[in-house]
């Protein structure tokens, strides 16, 4: 893995930013793999400045994202499609039918999994997934415990999940329960890899995820047998490593 050194939040945002520009640029019609959370946001923020004076152009690119809560629609304002619609999509010159989210109310969710996990093949898979980390080491939702040969699939979030996404909802009450995310072997697949790390609550899931054993209780791990992963943390979350 190699790790890229950043002062802080925004410094990562633009290293993210010219990393995905340089790839988008050399291939336009690239497959990317999405996140959502804090993280990402700043990143995205650059890619839509620099498509507004540049031009970078979206037009041929098909994206996957990692993950949606179970039981929202994508017009609710707490679904990560309605995420990615707002702080990307909406801005640039992507086609809405090539950019995938999961469908959080799917009539049938175990069948939808498997289509999804479909769709990632016949596009010919990920060229490059975007991730975020969760501070339990979750990936996607993919929470600890989960098969490292896991593909897209439904999981019950882990109560520390639910508890640190609750700052996006009213209460923790209205934080779904379930959640469908692309599986630990489908992120696996992508051929490259970016992780963003930043701040301190992210400091102990990056110690382990460097020193610690590669292991289903921490899902991140599975990232160190990945052949092409990049990490760009900040300081905050590098502390002493
Ligand atoms: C969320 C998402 C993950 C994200 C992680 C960290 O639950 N499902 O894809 O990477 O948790 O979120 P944040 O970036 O807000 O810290």
């Amino acid at each position: 893995m190699k790790i890229i050194r950043v002062n802080d939040y925004t410094e990562m945002s633009i290293k993210a930013a010219e990393f995905m520009i340089e790839k988008i640029r050399r291939s336009p019609n690239i497959n990317l793999g999405l996140a959502t959370g804090g993280t990402p946001v700043g990143l995205y923020e650059h890619l839509v400045k620099d498509h507004k004076k540049n031009n970078t152009s979206y037009r041929n690119v098909t994206t996957f994202n990692l993950d949606e809560y179970i039981g929202l629609s994508g017009e609710d304002p707490n679904s990560y499609r309605y995420f990615m619609d707002q702080h990307l999509f909406n801005h640039i010159d992507i086609q809405k039918s090539n950019t995938c989210v999961p469908l959080g109310n799917a009539k049938n969710p175990q069948q939808y999994c498997v289509d999804y996990e479909k769709l990632l093949t016949v596009h010919g898979g990920i060229d490059i997934q975007i991730l975020g980390i969760g501070s339990n080491g979750h990936i996607g939702f993919n929470e600890p415990g989960t098969s490292f040969l896991s593909e897209t699939h439904i999981v019950e979030l882990a109560a520390s999940t639910r508890e640190a996404n609750a700052r996006f909802f009213n209460s923790l009450n209205e934080v779904p329960t379930h959640a469908i995310t692309m599986g630990i072997a489908s992120i696996m697949r992508s051929k490259e890899i970016l992780l963003l790390i930043s701040g301190e609550s992210k400091r102990d899931a990056l110690a382990q995820l460097l020193q610690g054993e590669v292991n289903e209780n921490f899902p991140a791990s599975i990232l160190r047998t990945h052949p092409c992963v990049t990490i760009i943390a900040d300081m905050a979350a590098i502390g002493k490593i």
